[in-house]
């Protein structure tokens, strides 16, 4: 790595890019005082065969953050083509070998204290650290938490707030505490939405049954990938509300996430689905899914941006 000595990656700050250790914010950063920002989280998948990354959906995660940018009322911010990159770059002058997350944040920074940003200026930074399996297991068991998933008129799940997230740290917590790997949250009227950090989707009958907006969940690219692999392999995908109860009856059950991926879940509180193994229709589409991402399908090749093999900015320390 020219001109530092460290193997930690480099982050993107404002779109410079800085060492690791020097990749820091001040105190007064209203985002940390107060959770204004948005985020992504967005996989490169490593080809040993090119010796290359490439990024999975990374104008759909760029689009969705100009978005939720917009939402939050950011106007000085990067478009979703610098983001995208700026998303690049974060790889391209890094030396990874192996799958990489990247999180790309634009957030409120530092300034005065007070709930309304006044003259703090809008940052943008983007880290990537290297990600295998989420949670490193084949089959997981959640629970049903009793924190009810944020409705859309008090933070909007859909548009990735760093402060609504305080919501699925809370389900993780309570369900990590009582010996679960995760959570399933249901929404202010009972019904099921997502989990901490995934969207969920189940299998009755040969159908995909997965929950729509008006169940206060994110916006997945995974579940949309899904939908699109589920179309593709003639499976048919209802969306549509769920209840509580459908989990346990469930003949299979899995979270999808980009940083989850396609996680089966063989039991919900301590109640088995199906043979608590990863069933059939869930096989299917983890395996489509697994040869999608990593360039193995040709019908989902322009999913995938390689990530440029030359760093093109210089190392600027702070
Ligand atoms: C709460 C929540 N739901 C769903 C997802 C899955 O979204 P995507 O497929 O866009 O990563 C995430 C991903 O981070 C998430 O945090």
């Amino acid at each position: 790595m020219a001109g530092d000595t460290s193997s930690s990656p480099r982050v993107i700050m404002d779109g410079k890019l800085v060492p690791w250790e020097r990749a820091t914010i001040h105190v007064s950063t209203h985002g940390f005082l107060y959770g204004t920002a948005v985020f992504e989280g967005v996989r490169a998948y490593w080809n040993e065969k090119t010796r290359r990354l490439n990024v999975f959906e990374l104008d759909a995660h760029s689009k969705r953050l100009e978005r939720n940018a917009k939402m939050m009322g950011f106007s000085q911010t990067p478009d979703w083509k610098t983001l995208r990159e700026w998303q690049l770059y974060a790889l391209a002058c890094n030396e990874f070998n192996a799958d990489v997350y990247l999180r790309p944040v634009i957030y409120y920074g530092e300034g005065g204290i007070g709930i309304f940003p006044k003259t703090q200026a809008q940052r943008t930074l983007i880290m990537a650290v290297p990600m295998g399996s989420y949670f490193g297991k084949s089959t997981l068991a959640v629970k049903v938490s009793s924190w009810v998933r944020i409705p859309g008129n008090v933070i909007p799940p859909l548009a990735k707030v760093n402060g609504g997230y305080v919501n699925s740290y809370l389900a993780a917590k309570e369900a990590r505490d009582a010996g679960f790997d995760d959570a399933i949250m249901l929404n202010r009227n009972g019904y099921v939405s997502e989990g901490s950090g995934a969207n969920v989707f189940l299998v009755k009958d040969g159908h995909l049954i997965t929950p729509g907006y008006s169940n206060d969940i994110l916006d997945g690219v995974t579940r949309n990938h899904v939908m699109r692999l589920a179309k593709d392999l003639k499976i048919p995908v209802d969306v549509r509300t769920i209840a509580r109860g459908e989990l346990y009856t469930a003949d299979e059950l899995f979270f999808c996430g980009t940083g989850v991926e396609i996680s089966p879940i063989g039991k919900v509180d301590h109640v088995t689905i199906g043979e608590g193994e990863p069933g059939p229709v869930t096989k299917q589409i983890q395996a489509r899914f697994q040869a999608s991402v990593r360039g193995h399908l040709p019908e989902y090749a322009n999913l995938l941006t390689p990530v440029p093999l030359e760093c093109p900015i210089p190392l600027t320390p702070l």
